[in-house]
């Protein structure tokens, strides 16, 4: 606990960082609405709800001499350590999850491109944005996962919502994990289709919410991650091929946290449960992750591609081409994943020896699985901040997940594990995160 800081004062800043749902409730101001006539402050950007979140939440940091953890700005390449200024940090904040991002062929091939190909591709594809990396790059993906073809989009999120929003409509169900990422939230609201959560890999439950509303909708689609990107969790498979079959729907996995991290040569969550990825109808990958570049991918069936790569609206229709550097980063990426199957290897064990480490000082781990996130949950956003800003000044950079990203019983610092760490460096982090979390006075039990 900070001495300086009296009790009323440490109350006043927990309102102010919306360290309670309650406080954060209250405390958002209504202005005058346009039922009294009263139009006046309609216009003004400082009276949108966003925005006095952000000053509440920069007045309670501030208030409580904290750094804030937003926007820190680094040198270099985020790999098992990070520049920060002129200081170096071990950084468990990137999701570079096979230290990639600037091996020296995938820079190579980037520069090259960009040489060739010029900074951008000038027009989306359909129109004359095409070059051969795109169909390359596909090629490839759909060749390493055993699809008949995949296509990329320009953002990962855009993939997601593009996907759901264009190829969903009202007259069908879309269910979804509880704890899917936000992209997928907003394709499935893009779509005007039913939207229904599932408790988080809560299996009988989607059965039972199929079982009873299935019959009322065209197409029902089942939206899952591979790796849960805030608890580190695996979905299960074999029972989710088990639901889709039962009730005649499509299954769609998000593997922006399991492309290179799951299965022996990295093929993702249907490697990982050693079925064909084809059980997959709807296989989404981010090229931001494992293949250090930038984008989405679909893979599935040729008449889903077909249809996605010429119709899709957000991804390829109404956006420009995936740019020829980011494209060449993300091939020569696989293709660096599939020839050194070491770096997938030692990715998996530094995360299950992270997770041991942080759970033999007692840490709560949650529902961590030895994949490459592992969250450390304290149930306490104000703790989690605290804990994180004592982490950075003892050198290691680690991120807060406050309320509202997830419920304040569940903030947590989040740990990205990478093939770049080492032992030491893991051994480290852990004893310094125990000992900040004791100081902090939270509870070091799982
Ligand atoms: C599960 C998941 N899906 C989709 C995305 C969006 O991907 P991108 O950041 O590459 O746009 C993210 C982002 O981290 C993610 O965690």
């Amino acid at each position: 606990m900070n001495p300086l800081l009296k009790n009323d004062a440490r109350t006043r800043a927990r309102a102010l960082l919306h360290l309670h749902t309650a406080a954060s409730a209250v405390a958002t101001p209504v202005f005058a609405d346009s039922a009294n006539g009263d139009l006046t402050q309609s216009t003004d950007f400082k009276v949108f709800s966003g925005y006095q979140d952000l000053c509440r939440q920069r007045d309670g940091m501030a208030m409580l001499g904290l750094r804030n953890p937003y926007f820190s700005v680094h040198e270099g390449t985020q790999r098992g350590t990070v520049q920060v200024e002129e200081h170096t940090y071990s950084s468990f904040s990137s999701y570079n999850y096979l230290d990639l991002a600037s091996h020296p062929t995938v820079i190579e091939s980037a520069v090259t491109a960009l040489r060739r190909y010029g900074a951008t591709v000038s027009a989306s594809r359909v129109v004359s944005g095409e070059i051969t990396l795109h169909r390359q790059l596909e090629r490839a993906m759909s060749e390493f996962l055993g699809m008949e073809d995949a296509v990329a989009f320009v953002s990962g999120y855009a993939t997601n919502v593009s996907t759901l929003g264009y190829l969903f409509g009202p007259r069908d169900i879309i269910l979804h994990d509880a704890l899917i990422h936000n992209s997928a939230i907003t394709g499935a609201k893009l779509s005007g289709a039913r939207r229904m959560p599932y408790p988080h890999n809560d299996y009988a439950a989607l059965d039972r919410i199929l079982a009873e509303n299935r019959k009322q909708y065209r197409r029902a689609v089942i939206v899952t991650e591979g790796v849960f990107s805030m608890d580190g969790d695996i979905a299960h498979l074999p029972e989710l091929v088990a639901i889709k079959q039962r009730h005649h729907a499509l299954l769609m996995v998000d593997e922006a946290h399991s492309l290179g991290v799951l299965g022996k040569t990295g093929a993702g969550l249907a490697e990982h449960f050693g079925l064909p990825t084809k059980v997959i109808d709807i296989w989404m990958g981010t090229l931001s992750k494992s293949l250090s570049s930038c984008g989405g991918v679909i893979a599935g069936s040729q008449s889903l591609i077909d249809n996605l790569r010429m119709n899709a609206p957000g991804g390829i229709l109404y956006s420009v081409g995936l740019s020829p550097a980011n494209t060449a980063a993300a091939i020569s990426a696989l293709a660096l994943l599939r020839a050194e199957p070491h770096r997938v290897t030692r990715l998996r064990h530094n995360s299950r020896y992270f997770m041991e480490q942080t759970r033999a000082h007692g840490l709560n781990t949650g529902l961590a699985e030895g994949t490459p996130v592992v969250p450390v949950i304290l149930g306490n956003s104000l703790s989690s901040l605290r804990v994180s800003d004592r982490l950075f000044q003892q050198g290691i950079q680690v991120h807060p997940i406050l309320y509202p990203a997830v419920s304040e019983e569940a903030a947590r610092l989040r740990f990205f594990i990478t093939s770049g760490h080492d032992e030491p460096q893991l051994d480290h982090a852990a004893q310094a995160t125990a000992e900040a979390v004791a100081w902090a006075g939270g509870k070091v039990a799982r």
